[in-house]
C-alpha cells in the first residue's frame, strides 16, 4: 500500500462505529488545513438499546453491521463522488466496543484495498478533541481540551495536532454515564442526558445543593459516582424517612419536583465540569478551552461555560451539537491530516477496548 503524499486538496471516506452510532463522512481536507464535509451521516441505534435502558454490545455490533454498506453508499451519494475519488479511508481503531470497532475496522481496510488506496486507524478520542476544527479552522495552540461524552469525561493539554497530554479524568463514572443513569432512576427514557437537560429548563437549579465531586489531591480529576448516590437518596429520602427501593414507586416525583431534580443534579455536573476545566487553564495559562462530546450539547452547560469564560478573559469554543456527539466528519478530519503528513496504517491494524493499549507500530 502506498502512502499519501502531499497535494492541495485530500478526500477521505471515514467510517465510526465505535459505539451506538453508525456514522460515515466524505471529507476534503485543503493543505492550509480547512475541512470541507461534502456528505455526513450518523445513524444513532437509540431505539434498538432505549428498552435495555444502555448500550447492548451484542446488539450494537449486529446493528453495525446491517446498516454500514448502505449507509456509506448513501453518504458516497450525497458526497457526488465516485468511490475512486477517495484518496484514502479512515476508520476509528479505538477506543470502544471491541466487537463494534472491528465493524467498521475491517469494512474500511476491505474498502481501501480494493481502492488501492490508504488505510488509517485512528483514535475516538483524538477525533472529538479535533471536532471543533471542523467549524473554526485554525483554533491556536496550545488550549485545553474537556471532552465530556457518555464514555469519558477527560481534560487535556492540547499542545499541538496529535499531542494532547491527558492531564485530568473521571475516577469512576463519566458525566454522559451520570446523566444515564440518574435519567434511568428517574424513569426517563435512554439516553436521558438530552431527556434531563429538556426538563431543567423549566426547574430550579437551587431546588437541592447536590454534592460537586471532589478526587482529594487531584484538583483537575472527575468524581461523579458520589452525586449520583446522592441522587438516589435523595428520592429514597424523599417521604421524611428512609424509603425502600421496592416502595419507591408511591413516591414518585411531581411533574415540577422532577424539573427541579433534573435542574439541581444537572446545575452540580455543570459546576463540577467548569470548575476543573477553568482550573485547568490557569494551571497552564491557557486562554483558550475546547468543549467536545455529547455532552458537550448541553445547553445549561454551553451557557454557563461560556458566561464564566468570557469573565475570566478565556474564550470557549463549543461545536455544533451534531460534532458534539459520536460522529464520523471528525474521524475523517484526523485521518486526513494523518495521511496528509504520510502516515498510514499496517493491513494487520487491531481495533482496541482502550487507548492506552496503542501498539509500536498502531497510527
Ligand atoms: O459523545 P457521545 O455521542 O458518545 C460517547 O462517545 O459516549 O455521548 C453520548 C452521551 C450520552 O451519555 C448522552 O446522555 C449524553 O452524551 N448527552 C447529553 C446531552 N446530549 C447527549 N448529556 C447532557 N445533556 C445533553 N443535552
Ligand atoms: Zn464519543
Amino acid at each position: 500500500m502506498t502512502a499519501f503524499r502531499g497535494s492541495k486538496i485530500l478526500t477521505v471516506l471515514a467510517i465510526e462505529s465505535s459505539c451506538d452510532e453508525t456514522a460515515a463522512c466524505v471529507l476534503r481536507l485543503r493543505d492550509s488545513g480547512e475541512a470541507e464535509i461534502l456528505a455526513s451521516r450518523v445513524a444513532s441505534q437509540d431505539e434498538v438499546h432505549r428498552p435495555h435502558g444502555g448500550v447492548v454490545p451484542e446488539l450494537a455490533s449486529r446493528q453495525h453491521l446491517k446498516i454500514l454498506t448502505p449507509l456509506v453508499q448513501e453518504t458516497l451519494a450525497a458526497s457526488g463522488l465516485a468511490a475512486s475519488a477517495l484518496e484514502g479511508v479512515v476508520a476509528t481503531a479505538r477506543p470502544g466496543l471491541l466487537g463494534s470497532l472491528l465493524v467498521g475496522l475491517s469494512f474500511a481496510k476491505a474498502f481501501a484495498w480494493t481502492l488501492n488506496k490508504p488505510f488509517i486507524g485512528v483514535s475516538h478520542l483524538e477525533g472529538h478533541l479535533n471536532a471543533p476544527y471542523l467549524e473554526t479552522p485554525g483554533i491556536s495552540y496550545p488550549h485545553i481540551g474537556l471532552l465530556v461524552s457518555g464514555g469519558h469525561t477527560a481534560l487535556y493539554h492540547c499542545r499541538a495536532f496529535g499531542d494532547d497530554a491527558l492531564i485530568g479524568a473521571t475516577r469512576d463514572d463519566a458525566a454522559g454515564e451520570a446523566f444515564d443513569k440518574v435519567a434511568k432512576m428517574l424513569k426517563l427514557a435512554y439516553p436521558g442526558g438530552p431527556v434531563i437537560d429538556q426538563l431543567a429548563k423549566s426547574g430550579d437549579p437551587k431546588y437541592h445543593q447536590f454534592p460537586r465531586g471532589q478526587v482529594k489531591g487531584r484538583p483537575l480529576d472527575f468524581s461523579f459516582s458520589g452525586l449520583k448516590t446522592a441522587v438516589r437518596y435523595y428520592l429514597e429520602r424523599r417521604g421524611g424517612s428512609l424509603c425502600p427501593p421496592d416502595q419507591l414507586e408511591q413516591l414518585a416525583p411531581t411533574e415540577s419536583e422532577l424539573h427541579n431534580i433534573c435542574a439541581a443534579f444537572q446545575e452540580a455536573v455543570v459546576d463540577s465540569l467548569i470548575e476543573k476545566t477553568l482550573a485547568a487553564a490557569k494551571q497552564f495559562g491557557d486562554k483558550t478551552v475546547l468543549l467536545t462530546g455529547g455532552v458537550a450539547c448541553n445547553s445549561r452547560l454551553r451557557e454557563k461555560i461560556t458566561e464564566v469564560a468570557q469573565d475570566q478573559g478565556l474564550s470557549c469554543i463549543v461545536s455544533s451539537p451534531q460534532y458534539c456527539t459520536d460522529n464520523a466528519a471528525m474521524i475523517a478530519y484526523v485521518g486526513a491530516r494523518r495521511l496528509a503528513r504520510g502516515e498510514s496504517s499496517p493491513w494487520d491494524l487491531n481495533a482496541y477496548p482502550t487507548e492506552i493499549m496503542k501498539g509500536p507500530q498502531d497510527s
